[in-house]
């Protein structure tokens, strides 16, 4: 019995020796371990500026929207004109600013989505899951409703497709 409890404990030391030695070969050990998953977390994460969404309608009065394959100009330029009048504050083109940039959104997100967050802007940011992410990535400056109707939002949205 005795010879068998000493035979087990000789085969436990060695374990152990020999998981100490290949610790300091290669430099591993379990801290080293978790502290590498966390920064290919933080790394991998997503912006949710740069999340691609083409699902998500989002909540609001936009439930559907087909765009026809054409660009309408006429439309677009209208609706640059409500943009520079109306969302330049906190919104550019081409860049980051208060908001999000508003070139690319149309190739991450649905019109139903954007045309939600330009019409319903405070019940997106209580219940999205992409918005409520977006509302955490701006420091928590909100996307403040504008007193803009649908067909403005429609004609903005015809604007964003010149951006892409
Ligand atoms: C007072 C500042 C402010 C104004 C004015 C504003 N927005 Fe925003 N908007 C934001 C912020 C900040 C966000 C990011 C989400 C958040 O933090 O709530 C945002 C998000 C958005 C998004 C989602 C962007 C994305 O990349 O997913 C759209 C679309 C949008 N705004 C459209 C507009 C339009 C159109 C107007 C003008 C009619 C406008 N916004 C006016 C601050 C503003």
């Amino acid at each position: 019995m005795f010879k068998l409890y000493f035979l087990l404990f000789s085969i436990f030391i060695l374990m152990s020796c020999g998981k100490a030695e290949a610790e300091k070969k290669t430099g591993f050990s379990y801290e080293n371990m978790s502290s590498e998953n966390n920064k290919t977390t933080a790394e991998t994460k997503v912006l949710a500026s740069e999340k691609i969404d083409l699902v998500n309608k989002g909540i609001g009065p936009i439930t559907s929207l087909k765009l026809p394959v054409d660009i309408d100009y006429t439309l677009a330029s209208n609706g640059e004109a409500i943009f520079k009048k109306m969302c330049t504050a906190c919104h550019r083109p081409d860049k980051k600013f208060i908001g999000p940039a508003a070139k690319g959104i149309m190739k991450t997100r649905t019109p139903e989505w954007i045309m939600n967050m330009m019409l319903n802007p405070e019940e997106m940011l209580r219940k999205d899951p992409l918005a409520k992410e977006l509302l955490i990535e701006f420091n928590y400056a909100p996307m403040v409703k504008q007193d803009i109707s649908e067909d403005d939002a429609r004609a903005i949205l015809e604007y964003y497709r010149t951006l892409n």
